[in-house]
């Protein structure tokens, strides 16, 4: 079997141009969707995310700004900042970019943030709400994930979803969100005894290893689908993936490129989101 390419730029594409349609109404109702992120600090990864972020905003009509903040800003003054774009009611979004720097504790930074904009759905409120299947803030790339597979009617319902890796942006919520699509969800991580038993049985397979091209098609049943998460940078300057795209590629129904996959849902996620909260949950 030779997989069909699920194209997370083309996807992302389509996504948005119904999005513009979403923001000039919503700016013909006087409301402009409207994100502010926060970055601190001069990580190079992250300071490229960020402008992903504002230009993915712009074209899409979004109204955006980012706040930069030196590395020795104290976490009273970036507690201070989030409080602020918490009163700001022209702010609809509020992404504080991860990870922070050491003396800052990520988990309490990710619990000022008001849930009403909470763009990233990392607010321990905004998860229980995914869990417990009520109207919230969903997480970008997990989301993103859900909506590739759909794209291509890729049922979930009683498919054995495997999931490497349990990290809380990746790992854990999109294992929740594929129980919340009735998929039958196992997580793998780097304490798993034996790996390969398990990903040979998923229908679904999520590589979030964060380790170029360790999957390989030893590791996938005939026929899966295999989603991958992996954004890893070679030495020699290229992005590659946590899946070895070319020999998997011979195995599995249908898999995502990286570049070009699940990079661009992510950021599509986060506009959604950001015109979720102009418009106010439920
Ligand atoms: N750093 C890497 N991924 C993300 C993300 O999705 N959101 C935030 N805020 N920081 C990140």
């Amino acid at each position: 079997m030779v997989a069909e390419i699920i194209s997370g730029k083309e996807l992302a594409q389509k996504l948005r141009e119904d999005m513009k349609v979403e923001v000039d109404r919503l700016r013909e109702a006087h409301i402009v969707p409207h994100l502010t992120v926060v970055l601190v600090g001069d990580d190079p990864a992250s300071r490229s995310y960020v402008r992903g972020k504002e230009k993915a905003s712009r074209e899409t009509g979004i109204s955006s700004d980012v706040i930069e903040l030196p590395t020795s800003t104290t976490e009273e003054d970036l507690l201070k900042t989030i409080h602020q774009l918490n009163e700001d009611e022209n702010v609809h979004g509020i992404l504080v970019q991860l990870p922070l720097p050491d003396h800052i504790r990520e988990q309490l930074v990710i619990e000022t943030i008001s849930p009403d904009k909470d763009v990233d759905g990392f607010h321990p409120i905004s998860i229980g709400r995914m869990m417990t299947g009520q109207d919230t803030f969903l997480p970008c790339t997990p989301h993103g994930i859900i909506q590739m597979l759909k794209s291509k009617n890729i049922s979930m319902t009683g498919k054995h979803a495997v999931i490497i890796g349990r990290s809380n942006i990746v790992g854990k919520p999109v294992g929740q969100l594929l129980l919340n699509e009735h998929a039958t969800v196992t997580y793998c991580h780097s304490k798993t005894k034996d790996l390969k038993a398990l990903t040979t049985q998923a229908d679904i397979l999520i590589a979030a290893v964060g380790k170029p091209n360790v999957i390989k098609a030893d590791h996938i049943k005939e026929g899966a689908a295999v989603i991958d998460v992996g954004v890893n940078r070679l030495e020699n300057g290229k992005l590659t993936g946590d899946v070895d795209f070319e020999a998997v590629k011979e195995k599995a129904s249908y898999i995502t490129p990286v570049p070009g996959g699940v990079g661009p849902m992510t950021i599509t996620m986060l506009l959604k989101n950001t015109i979720k909260a102009a418009e106010g949950l439920d």
